[in-house]
């Protein structure tokens, strides 16, 4: 049974297999968690992308995780919000169950999900949530067994948590990295 965990920071630290880039789809770089996780990879990333040359909306690619602690980069392209009659919804669950097909493909016990879509792509963060939690929790999972949901700012957090306690998932709150018992302690 897959087991969850929501902390608030930085998913360029999660110091597991893999973690979820909220990619566009040139695979191009940007802000937000992108620009992050490419300042922390290095370029090595941007090489690695270019090479793969694009994702459409809705799917997924994997890099290596170069500099950063994680393994693997899964980039992920959700929707930009339109309005909503333009197969938003269907377009987030698709990047949240191709990112979850990536991670499966390469035997993945664990991954990290930033919150898809909701900064730059403006969708609306509630409902999205409800989107994320409910996808990866109906997923088949086989080799999976922790999907950590990282989040960066409280207003996104106090949604995560409303979600996971509407939704009665089993998602526990964790305050660090160092916390999360499935990953081996940090050297001293
Ligand atoms: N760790 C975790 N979450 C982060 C980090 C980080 N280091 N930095 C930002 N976030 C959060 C944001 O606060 C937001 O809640 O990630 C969420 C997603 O926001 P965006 O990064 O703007 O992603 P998205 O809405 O999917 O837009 C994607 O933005 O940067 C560009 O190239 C990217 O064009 C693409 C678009």
């Amino acid at each position: 049974m897959l087991e969850g965990f929501l902390i608030q920071g930085d998913i360029t630290r999660y110091p597991g297999s893999a973690i979820v880039n909220a990619a566009n789809a040139a695979l191009a770089g940007g802000g937000g968690v992108d620009g992050a996780i490419h300042r922390a990879a290095g370029p090595e990333l941007a090489e690695a992308c270019r090479k793969i040359g694009g994702c459409p909306t809705g799917q997924a690619r994997v890099t290596p995780g170069f500099r950063l602690p994680a393994r693997y980069v899964i980039h992920a392209v959700g929707p930009i919000w339109r309005g909503g009659q333009h197969q938003e919804a269907e377009l987030l669950a698709s990047a949240y169950r191709a990112s979850l097909v990536e991670a499966e493909s390469l035997h993945l016990p664990d991954l990290a999900f930033p919150a898809l879509s909701i900064g730059a792509y403006a969708y609306p963060a509630e409902e999205a949530t409800a989107i994320a939690l409910k996808t990866v929790f109906a997923f088949p999972c086989e080799f999976l067994r922790w999907v950590t949901f990282v989040v960066y700012s409280d207003p996104v957090l106090q949604i995560y948590r409303r979600q996971i306690a509407q939704l009665q998932l089993p998602v526990k709150e964790v305050g660090r990295y160092s916390e999360l018992p499935f990953l081996p302690p940090p050297s001293p």
